[in-house]
């Protein structure tokens, strides 16, 4: 019989009960929502809204369950609709009309909030450890690689050398806004909607500041009706989740090319790469692929929630309970993604010589040749037509600008000395970019210093 059934006179058809329940789903719910019922029982006894020994009795009968329910030894029920009926049943049929007097002062609206609310508190602190190991071995890259010499490119064309540690620190900055995002996101989420009720909170004098503390919240809702009816902390990890997929799937993407035979900057460990059924030379890099092809599923979730979200009337509307599944999506398949990019990242191994050449071709050292006249007394623009001419000089004679002799340069420009070679090696190019953020070696190691130092900030909060 349904909880909820006084003022029905039929049963409902268990078409309707498969179609609106939500517990096949929502189970994964169910140590908050005990710990959560726990709380506000005894705060019921506390207030003596209900008798002390009541509280107590319900308290011991839910931390029974949740035991059995970890034990495995609980089977949930679709006619008892979701997780939260589904303890509520558990517990009368344990301790009979004692168990009915649990959700006084209490609505299935604030409970299926808070619920939502300490699970996502969870999670948001496990990304985010995720995401501090996935800058740890990031910064362990840049550290050995300060001066590991790549080229750098725009428009996937050959730009400017750069090394392999400014690279991965770009990368490093990103996942550490992640996890500053995701401390702002855990602020609006740690605060307790319990006591908001059905929608216009209740005539019993309960204390919701102390459910709130007791369940570790940093405050209380300041509106019932927006209390059960706010998913914006949902909107907001969802669109943390989509711009860490956006990272992973960048990464992704440079480490698919690098290790394509055309680039071969990076050798993926066997343990993380798959091979062809059909061509036995195959070594794909499957796990770069499928995080990149998941990102779209995370930017789906997030998009679901806001339709959701949009156009609904106050306070809670059983739309919202589409809100799970998407969110459960998104953690799991961002969880899932760091992980194992963090390992397959760790195990990769970057092929030096081979970057290394790639700088040498390509005139990476255009602009620094440019700036060799600057630095003669040329301004920019002209520096750039001469370098420009003799770039093409040199794509006719199929060699590169340190090719020519100090005669031929000299017939683009008198200003050239036999010190434009040494201002263009490829090791002047990469030393003097002594920019704060740039990839000269120093500046990379100040950099992993200061990250290191950010990230032990951001992950001593809250
Ligand atoms: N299973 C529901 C959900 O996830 C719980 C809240 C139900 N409230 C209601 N008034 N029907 O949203």
């Amino acid at each position: 019989m349904k909880l909820w059934s006084g003022r029905f006179s039929k049963d409902t058809r268990k078409l309707m009960d498969d179609f609106h329940s939500s517990i096949s789903f929502d189970c994964i719910l169910y140590k908050h929502d005990i710990t959560g019922s726990i709380a506000h029982a005894e705060m019921l006894g506390r207030q003596g809204i209900i008798p002390k020994e009541d509280a107590d009795a319900v308290c011991a009968a839910l931390a029974g369950i949740l035991q059995d329910i970890q034990d495995g030894k609980v089977s949930f029920s679709t006619e008892a609709e979701d997780i939260h009926m589904n303890v509520e049943s558990l517990l009368i049929e344990r301790i009979g009309d004692t168990g009915k007097r649990l959700h006084t002062g209490r609505s299935r609206n604030d409970q299926v909030a808070l619920d939502i609310r300490m699970y996502m508190k969870e999670q948001l602190l496990s990304i985010r450890s995720l995401l501090a190991e996935l800058c740890s071995v990031i910064m362990d890259i840049a550290q050995n690689n300060a001066e590991t010499v790549m080229p750098g490119y725009t428009h996937l064309q050959k730009a400017q050398p750069i090394t392999l540690g400014h690279h991965a620190m770009a990368y490093c900055f990103m996942f550490l806004r992640d996890i500053d995002r995701i401390n702002d996101c855990y602020k609006r989420t740690n605060i307790c909607p319990l006591g908001s009720c059905a929608l216009a909170g209740t005539t019993y004098p309960l204390d919701r500041e102390y459910v709130a503390s007791r369940l570790g919240f940093d405050g209380i809702t300041l509106n019932s009706l927006d209390g059960v009816s706010d998913r914006d902390f949902l909107i907001e990890a969802a669109s943390c989740f989509s711009a860490i997929m956006v990272h992973l799937s960048r990464y992704c993407e440079e480490l698919v090319l690098w290790s394509s035979n055309e680039f071969g900057f990076v050798e993926m460990d066997d343990r993380f790469s798959t091979g062809s059924s059909i061509m036995p030379q195959k070594k794909n890099p499957d796990v770069c692929e499928l995080i990149r092809g998941k990102s779209g599923r995370v930017f789906g979730d997030l998009q679901a929630l806001l339709t959701m979200l949009k156009g609904l009337p106050l306070a809670y509307n059983k739309d919202m309970q589409e809100d799970k599944e998407s969110i459960f999506d998104a953690v799991n398949t961002v969880k899932g993604c760091l992980e194992i990019f963090t390992a397959t990242l760790a195990s990769c191994k970057f092929n030096a010589r081979k970057m290394r050449d790639g700088s040498l071709l390509g005139f990476t050292n255009a602009t620094d040749a440019a700036d060799y006249m600057v630095k003669k007394g040329l301004p920019f623009r002209e520096a750039h037509r001469v370098i420009g001419s003799m770039v093409l000089y040199c794509i006719e004679h199929g060699c590169s600008l340190s090719d020519l002799d100090l005669n031929t340069l000299k017939e683009f420009s008198p200003c050239f000395e036999e010190d434009f070679y040494q201002a263009i090696s490829l090791e002047t190019c990469i030393n003097s970019r002594i920019t704060p953020g740039g990839p000269a070696p120093d500046s990379v190691l100040a950099s992993v210093q200061q990250a290191r130092r950010m990230l032990s900030a951001l992950i001593s909060k809250p």
